[in-house]
């Protein structure tokens, strides 16, 4: 490509670095698309005859039908996608292939292939988070009344319902999903027509070709356009965020399909077994989903590092964008469809969650609530009664609605059976009224707002 100002090739361990066909293959249909939205951009401004433009695009679409075929030749020495099918395309309609890059560099021509993958994919993620949040919203219709224990510290903290916990989820990956809608409208403009980085003298039509290309409109600066890897950064960090959603959800997975919590059991599509052990079922999918996670962060620091020293406009450093964000699409992909699985597919074990909602002393809040709603105590002082009463429980080995009123009457003498009332799993979270509280009809509530958000798009 360059044979003009060379009198030698380049030595195998140059070729070696320099390549990125190995990867950026991946690109071949944008590739391809942007050169044919440019040979028409190019005949349309007079720029190239009419005849070649159709050559061109005829030369590229049967490109594309070899690659898909895979009779495609990939060579190494064509360092990557853009000059393979360049190459490819002289072969095929002879000097027309030449006029192709007339007003382009590959630095735009780069730009603008990746900026249509990456859109592309996160397309790909809105409609795999979006297939996510709903299986969530059928498992939160589902249990909006099953009691399960709330945690802090993974200690048990309140009584809540599975559904509440569920849409705890729906509502990080609604984040998730407003943060790829966000990227999305930032990246959806055309870097084609910066040339190599000043612009170019032809009389080329910018908008055109944007259009062409489904972007909302060209970028304002050409130096900007092929300096700028921030839709890659910003898809990155999405992902990185989701994925660590998607590992805390992965955590809880394989910590309630334990035989101690056994809050629920995993299908035996989603699970694993032992070759050892015959009793076992494992989580597999859970914990690798956690683990991919480290993998995603790790793309996401590579690009920064890579782009953070760089001055403008192109260095070859910013061909490293491509397999950080390849492999990091499809880990995410993964670990989506991975979750959605396990959580639509999962059985609920409602009496298991039931049982480990009432102990531990979950209701001891609602006593001490009580107490100050009933009989005017301060807070603080509600609490200390409420400690002893505990410590009596505790000292019994019973449970808080087990001891009897003498006791609890040892303990403040104003206290009255009703109290009895609030010390169920049941009163208690029915009783969390407040708007996002853990109450039944506040989740059916959350869980409306949501089929209502998804239905607006
Ligand atoms: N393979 C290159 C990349 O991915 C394409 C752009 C090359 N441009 C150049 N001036 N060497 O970044």
């Amino acid at each position: 490509m360059w044979g003009g100002r060379f009198a030698s090739g380049p030595a195998a361990i140059m070729e070696a670095i320099n390549a990125s066909i190995g990867f950026d293959q991946k690109l071949y249909a944008q590739d391809i698309r942007g050169s044919i939205a440019h040979s028409e951009m190019l005949a349309a401004q007079g720029i190239i005859t009419a005849e070649d433009q159709v050559a061109i695009a005829e030369g590229l679409r049967t490109i594309q039908r070899e690659i898909e075929t895979g009779s495609f030749q990939f060579s190494r020495q064509l360092e990557d996608i853009h000059m393979n099918v360049e190459s490819r395309l002289a072969t095929l309609v002879g000097p027309a292939a030449g006029r192709l890059h007339t007003a382009r560099s590959r630095n735009d021509q780069v730009a603008v292939d990746f900026r249509l993958w990456v859109k592309d994919e996160l397309a790909r993620v809105d409609h795999a988070l979006t297939k996510l949040i709903a299986a969530f919203l059928n498992r939160a219709e589902e249990h909006a009344a099953t009691v399960m224990p709330g945690f802090t510290h993974l200690q048990t903290a309140q009584p809540v319902t599975f559904g509440h916990h569920c849409m705890a989820y729906v509502e990080m990956f609604g984040r998730d999903l407003s943060r790829v809608r966000d990227a999305s409208a930032r990246l959806d403009e055309s870097p084609l027509g910066a040339a190599a980085l000043a612009g170019t003298g032809f009389p080329i039509d910018r908008h055109s070709t944007a259009q062409a290309l489904g972007f909302r409109e060209p970028t304002r600066n050409s130096i900007d356009s092929v300096s700028d890897r921030d839709y890659a950064l910003e898809f990155l960090s999405l992902s990185a965020i989701c994925a660590t959603h998607l590992s805390r959800l992965a955590e809880e997975i394989v910590i309630w399909s334990t035989p101690q919590f056994g809050f629920i059991r995993l299908s035996d599509a989603f699970s694993t077994g032992s070759s050892i052990m015959p009793q076992k079922k494992n989580p597999d999918a859970a914990e690798l989903t956690r683990a991919k996670t480290g993998r995603i962060n790790g793309h996401l620091i590579a690009l920064l590092t890579v782009m953070k020293g760089l001055p403008l406009a192109y260095s070859k450093d910013m061909q490293e964008d491509k397999e950080a964000v390849f492999d990091a699409a499809e880990t995410l992909d993964l670990m989506v469809a991975a979750m959605t699985g396990m959580v639509s597919d999962m059985t609920v074990q409602t009496e298991a969650m039931a049982r480990a909602a009432g102990s531990g002393y979950s209701t001891a809040t609602d006593l001490a609530d009580w107490l100050v709603r009933t009989l005017n105590l301060p807070f603080r002082e509600a609490h200390h009664v409420t400690g002893r009463a505990v410590a009596l429980a505790e000292a019994k080995k019973i449970g808080l609605e087990e001891l009897a009123l003498a006791d609890l009457q040892s303990i403040h003498a104003g206290i009255t059976d009703a109290i009895f009332d609030v010390l169920s799993v049941e009163n208690s979270v029915g009783s969390r009224t407040s708007y996002g509280g853990t109450a039944p009809d506040q989740v059916r509530k959350q869980i409306a707002y949501w089929k209502e958000r998804l239905a607006q798009g």
